[in-house]
């Protein structure tokens, strides 16, 4: 029997990276040497030191309810952390700690989405954005980012989609799954775009910045919010130790904003999870509080990785693939092998037991993304892997395409 489920949830499809992943895994279980290259996590363990501070915390007996917006410690300590390193004041009260970035996300699209409202998405685009604003009944409007242009914004197509109805924009810089570094000339202009939309500050940005550790010189990461300091008064700010500190699994994330906005998604999840677990934020708090060299040890290595893989992806003719400033994905143009990207990273999968994750999940059919976040024996090895399909080849056409369920 099939029960009825309510209507906000018919077009949310569980998400397709995580899908991908778990075949990958299946695979991986019958015995098959298969590639991964969906994670979207880095293959690091979390530092030592982050793990004895999660460690300390169970022998200290942290182990009980926390208020919902996190430990003031941990709190204050974010504040600290965007004030050093980006330049940015906030109060411990335009703070709060949320279940990782993505429940930050959720509760500022709850609080601030009304049936009516429009949410612009830039893409290509995280998998979540979409889903995210149709389960705050919300619509999602798309404004195309071009790999010729580097996969950054176009101001002026930002304005033209920017309507009464719209909410906010979804920035991600870096982003996944481009990699791409949003320069700070274009996130001038868009902050002229948002500011000259209406005569109030009705228009918000919601500026996801969960990689802005992950990037590779000379590209350099600024927040909407630094470039122009005005905009803090209408930004959401998210940020989290997931993916900087190897913490995904940890579940810490943060945003930071305009107190209204951060009371209400603190009263939101006070009645959805209520605080994030009590154990990982004082690990969070080491993690922002202590030693940074695991980070930069971490972006080093993903550097050299990423120069191995789009180099190597790039003299497979006719794959192509823009070099990604930040985070840790290549993001390959496949559409010159003249079929889908879908049933490409099936063969992929099937015949080189290499497994990566199709555009289409991020608005951008003809793409497909390739986690560095896995180790260099792997990546020559998919390399090679590849390079050996693409000698031997079904031509298009010949072949089927398997579910992404
Ligand atoms: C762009 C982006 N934002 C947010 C998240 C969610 O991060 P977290 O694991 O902290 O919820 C991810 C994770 O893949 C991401 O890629």
């Amino acid at each position: 029997m099939t029960l009825a489920l309510a209507d906000r949830l018919r077009h949310v499809e569980g998400s397709p990276t995580l899908a991908l992943a778990a075949k990958a895994k299946a695979l991986a279980k019958a015995g098959k040497p298969v590639l991964d290259f969906t994670a979207g996590e880095p293959d690091f363990p979390t530092p030592a030191h982050v793990k004895q501070a999660g460690i300390q915390a169970i022998e200290a007996n942290h182990t009980r309810y926390t208020p919902v917006a996190g430990i003031l410690e941990l709190r204050k300590a974010i504040a600290n952390n965007l004030a050093h390193r980006l330049g940015l004041k906030y109060a411990d009260a335009e703070v709060m700690v949320s279940c990782g970035a993505k429940q930050a996300l959720y509760n500022a699209l709850q609080v601030l989405c009304d049936p009516e409202d429009e949410v612009i998405i830039l893409t290509p685009y995280w998998v979540s954005y979409d889903p995210l604003v149709r389960l705050a009944s919300a619509t999602p409007v798309f404004v195309e980012t071009k790999e010729a242009d580097g996969f950054q914004p176009d101001p002026a197509a930002v304005k033209r989609a920017i309507t009464s109805k719209t909410k906010a924009i979804i920035l991600n810089s870096p982003s996944n799954p481009t990699g791409a570094v949003i320069e700070e000339s274009r996130l001038k202009e868009l902050a002229a775009v948002v500011k000259g939309a209406r005569s109030d500050d009705s228009l918000l940005i919601i500026s996801d910045e969960i990689y802005d550790q992950i990037v590779f010189p000379p590209a350099r990461v600024r927040s909407i919010v630094q470039v122009d300091p005005t905009l803090i008064d209408r930004t959401i700010l998210v940020n989290g130790v997931s993916k900087s500190y190897s913490m995904t699994g940890w579940r810490i994330g943060y945003a930071a904003g305009p107190k209204n906005v951060i009371d209400a998604m603190i009263n939101l999840q006070s009645h959805s999870t209520s605080n994030p677990a009590s154990i990982s934020q004082y690990a969070a708090l080491q993690a922002l509080t202590g030693d940074q060299q695991d980070v930069q040890r971490m972006v080093a290595e993903f550097q050299r990785r990423r120069d191995r893989l789009v180099n190597g992806l790039n003299q497979l003719k006719p794959l192509r693939c823009t070099m990604p400033g930040g985070a840790f994905y290549a993001w390959c143009n496949v559409s010159g092998l003249g079929q889908s990207a879908d049933a490409t990273a099936a063969q992929w999968l099937e015949d080189a037991l290499v497994a990566t994750v199709p555009g289409e999940g991020f608005g951008a059919p003809g793409y497909i993304r390739l986690s560095f976040a896995t180790s260099l024996e792997q990546i020559e090895e998919a390399l090679t892997r590849l390079g050996q399909w693409m000698r031997t080849r079904k031509p298009a056409g010949a072949v089927r395409s398997v579910e992404r369920g």
